[in-house]
């Protein structure tokens, strides 16, 4: 039976939706590039606080390592939140302290006072941000769930391309301060702008000549799964472990890819254009794989792109000296890091249905405020064992296979019927 032949036949589409189906995807593209903003241009800022304070680079990055990990966790009341009350005003109150954060960093004179600035308020508003508009894409676009996800993560790797060169031209002729105080208010804006344009579809809606599968049959209708049923399911656990591998072995590489090459004899630089490739292919496969995802499964999608990593995370340190190699090795890795943001929210939606993603994104998500937290710390630890990079990479390599053993006997459950 053909695709089309097996639907429900609804031809009238009596629900009319308040606003264009595109524009909550414009809310996504908003809200991401805000979070993309604030989270991984953080390295700029290292050289301007240790020259003014003296603070070591450990110092500094651990205000990085606590507002991933307070995103993290944020995402858990973020979602529920918005299952509840809707995106909306959970995105507005996540802009306002993204930006009341941002510009209270511009001020700090103590290392307690960026953890609590940064680490704390900025990761706290980056949660609130991040998750609604994931939670809200697919309700609007049942058929192009994985599209509508990567509109709604692609700002991440967006914001970070862009954060960078910004924020080294403004530190270098305006100060440090400055970057947080302006680059704070354009964050807000961002977010605020995010928050207009989201909301939930009117219940009954479905979008014009769509109709949902019909059951198969003999069976009934099929329904999304609640909160605490898709919790219940062994898959929910296996994929938030797998989560946590790979962003795991993907933050490890990001804090520590640049000083592997220079240790390996590249010139800065060099090193730092393979942290710039990383971070062009970490934004474009974000909504390229969704428009994937869509056609073939997100499956077969996990288990290329994770087995590539895994040779990927094998090769740097034995590249890592040869700019041209490490500027492909980067280039690949950055497609699969960024592809995850996209694959996991679309399993999740896919796996359990969109009635409660954002509290089962939400909680999946968690996981990379753990990873966020432990991924750079590890890779520098292991790099002392020895004073250099083979152990710490070789460690990436096999905990993102065992991300790709969960993924593969994570099958999805079973359809749950009325
Ligand atoms: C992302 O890149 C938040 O790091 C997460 O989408």
């Amino acid at each position: 039976m053909s695709q089309a032949q097996a639907t429900n036949d609804v031809t009238s589409n009596p629900v009319v939706a308040p606003i264009p189906r595109w524009v909550p995807l414009l809310g996504g593209l908003f809200g991401s590039t805000a979070c993309g903003l604030l989270l991984y241009a953080w390295s700029v800022f290292i050289a301007p606080l240790s020259a003014e304070f003296g603070w070591t680079r450990a110092d500094i990055a651990l205000a990085f390592s606590l507002c991933c990990f307070v995103f993290g966790l944020t995402a858990i009341p973020s979602g529920r939140l918005s299952d509840k009350i809707g995106p909306r005003k959970v995105v507005f109150m996540g802009a306002i302290l993204i930006m009341v954060g941002f510009v209270a960093s511009g001020f700090i004179n103590t290392k307690l006072g960026l953890y609590f600035t940064y680490g704390v308020i900025c990761g706290l508003g980056g949660g609130m941000t991040y998750i609604p508009p994931i939670a809200t894409g697919p309700k609007w676009w049942p058929d192009r769930r994985a599209l509508a996800t990567g509109f709604s993560v692609v700002g991440l790797g967006l914001g970070s391309f862009i954060m960078a060169p910004i924020a080294t031209w403004m530190i270098a002729n305006m100060g440090w301060r400055p970057v947080f105080w302006y680059m704070g208010i354009v964050m807000g804006v961002l977010g605020i702008l995010s928050a207009l344009c989201l909301q939930n579809p009117p219940a009954g809606w479905k979008p014009a000549g769509w109709n949902p599968p019909a059951p198969a049959p003999g069976t009934k209708a099929q329904v999304d799964y609640t909160h605490d049923e898709a919790k219940a399911t062994p898959q929910f656990w296996m994929l938030y472990a797998a989560y946590f591998c790979s962003a795991f072995s993907g933050l490890m590489v990001i804090g520590h890819l640049a000083g592997a090459g220079i240790d390996r004899g590249l010139a800065p630089m060099a090193a730092a254009g393979a942290v710039s490739v990383l971070a062009f292919s970490n934004a474009a496969v974000r909504v390229i794989i969704g428009g994937i995802v869509d056609k073939i499964g997100v499956r077969p999608c996990f288990i290329l792109l994770w087995s590539i990593q895994v040779v990927m995370l094998l090769l740097i340190y034995p590249v890592a000296g040869n700019a041209t190699m490490l500027w492909i090795v980067a280039l690949i890795f950055g497609w699969s890091y960024g592809a995850q943001f996209t694959l996991f929210p679309s399993a999740c939606v896919n796996y359990y249905g969109p009635t409660a993603q954002g509290s089962n994104y939400g909680l999946l998500f968690s996981s990379f405020g753990f990873a966020g937290l432990a991924g750079p710390w590890v890779g520098g630890y292991l790099y002392q064992l020895q004073g250099n990079y083979m152990i710490p990479f070789a460690a990436g390599a096999a905990v993102m296979a065992l991300s790709l053993v969960l993924l593969i006997i994570a099958k999805p459950p079973a359809l749950r019927n009325t």
